[in-house]
């Protein structure tokens, strides 16, 4: 079985988080990510924090050479 996690960058997007992850709030409350990939926004404008909602493409979200 393969434990790796990984984060992807998408360009000017959010950061993919992929494999055998814990998510929790800063408090460690556990946050049910619903699905083995989820996309953390990384723009800071999403209305579903953590999780991106797509805003980004909305408001030009721009991180150059990440
Ligand atoms: S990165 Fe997608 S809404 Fe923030």
């Amino acid at each position: 079985m393969n434990n790796e996690v990984s984060v992807t960058l998408y360009e000017d997007g959010p950061l993919l988080l992929r494999g055998d992850f814990v998510l929790q709030g800063q408090d460690g409350t556990p946050i049910d990510p619903g699905r083995a990939t989820v996309a953390l926004c990384r723009c800071g404008k999403s209305g579903l924090k953590p999780f991106c909602d797509g805003t980004h493409k909305l408001v030009g979200f721009s991180a150059p050479g990440q």
